[in-house]
């Protein structure tokens, strides 16, 4: 009898021990380093070609945006720190050596002729015109086109046999901006923090933009399900997409962190492009650190 005495009050002591160490130990296992295995296979280096695909209406103003984007990204032109080709210069830690993104052809369907509601294999088909290796083909659906698994997923990356690779990213602003448009838009779940202010005032594209940025790292650093990445190869968390959520430091879910903000528009950004631009950029894992890393 005594002896069960004795166990019960060993147990609420450990129990109550749980209760004080409990929060600390929760953070040390947070703090553990995230990292992303490298899988023995090709990443994307040197000069890229890039070929944009607009699916569906977008005005010039959109597309010069998401123009510029990509140009900011490998452009020669030094723009302000930090930069959107500061951001970028994070993927030559992938194994070394630089990925030159350059923007090669662009083609517009502005006349629905697939539809406005598509499939995996649309997005291949509209892919599959500009066939190369070392090239990736970036496929832009506009607002008012549905997607398979579109809002389950705000864009995908992947390759052709023929290792053409492929992105496809969707305008959400009219479909799920609280998942695809978010810190731009309310979110959908969790904490309600006000959205922030749009770089180039389009909640779409703006958010396109993120998705655009964590699509092309994911690419160029795990362009064959062989690169860098962790977890299942058929879900698997990337460059970016590992460090989803984060914008800037003192982040945590529901906050995307501190950024700075334009004292003239009152935007949010935290990333100067070419002619100007200011970007949003989500934080990219650092091999060297094993950590998320922000541009501030
Ligand atoms: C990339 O393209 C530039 C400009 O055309 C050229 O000067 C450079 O040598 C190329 N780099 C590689 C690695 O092919």
């Amino acid at each position: 009898m005594a002896d069960i005495c004795r166990l019960a009050t060993l147990c609420c002591l450990l129990y109550l021990l749980s209760l004080l160490v409990g929060p600390s130990m929760a953070a040390l296992v947070q703090q553990q380093p995230l990292v992303l295995k490298y899988h023995n296979g090709d990443l994307l280096k040197g000069n890229v070609t890039v070929n944009l695909v607009w699916y569906g209406r977008f005005t010039p103003a959109q597309r010069s945006i998401i123009v510029d984007f990509i140009h900011s990204l490998s452009s020669p032109v030094k723009s302000p720190l930090p930069s959107a080709a500061s951001w970028w210069k994070t993927t030559e830690k992938y194994r070394g050596g630089s990925s030159n993104l350059v923007v090669a052809g662009q083609v517009l369907h502005e006349a629905y002729t697939l539809g406005k509601s598509l499939k995996r294999y649309h997005l291949l088909a509209l892919a599959g015109k500009f066939n190369a290796v070392d090239a990736i083909t970036v496929v832009l659906t506009a607002a008012d086109v549905a997607v398979e698994g579109f809002c389950m997923s705000c864009g995908s990356h992947g390759a052709t046999r023929g290792k053409s690779a492929y992105v496809w990213v969707g305008n959400s602003e009219t479909q799920c901006p609280g998942q695809c448009a978010w810190p731009f838009h309310q979110p959908l779940y969790g904490p309600q923090t006000p959205p922030l202010v749009t770089p180039n005032g389009d909640v779409g594209v703006d958010g396109m933009i993120i998705n655009i940025a964590t699509l092309l790292a994911g690419t160029v650093t795990n362009p064959y399900n062989s690169g860098y990445f962790q977890g299942p190869p058929s879900a698997p968390l990337e460059a970016v997409s590992a460090c989803t959520g984060i914008y800037g430091s003192g982040s945590y879910p529901g906050y995307p962190g501190r950024v700075l903000v334009d004292k003239t528009t009152g935007a949010s950004y935290n990333a100067h492009g070419v002619n100007g631009r200011k970007f949003l950029l989500p934080a990219m894992w650092d091999p060297q650190t094993s950590a998320c890393k922000t541009l501030v």
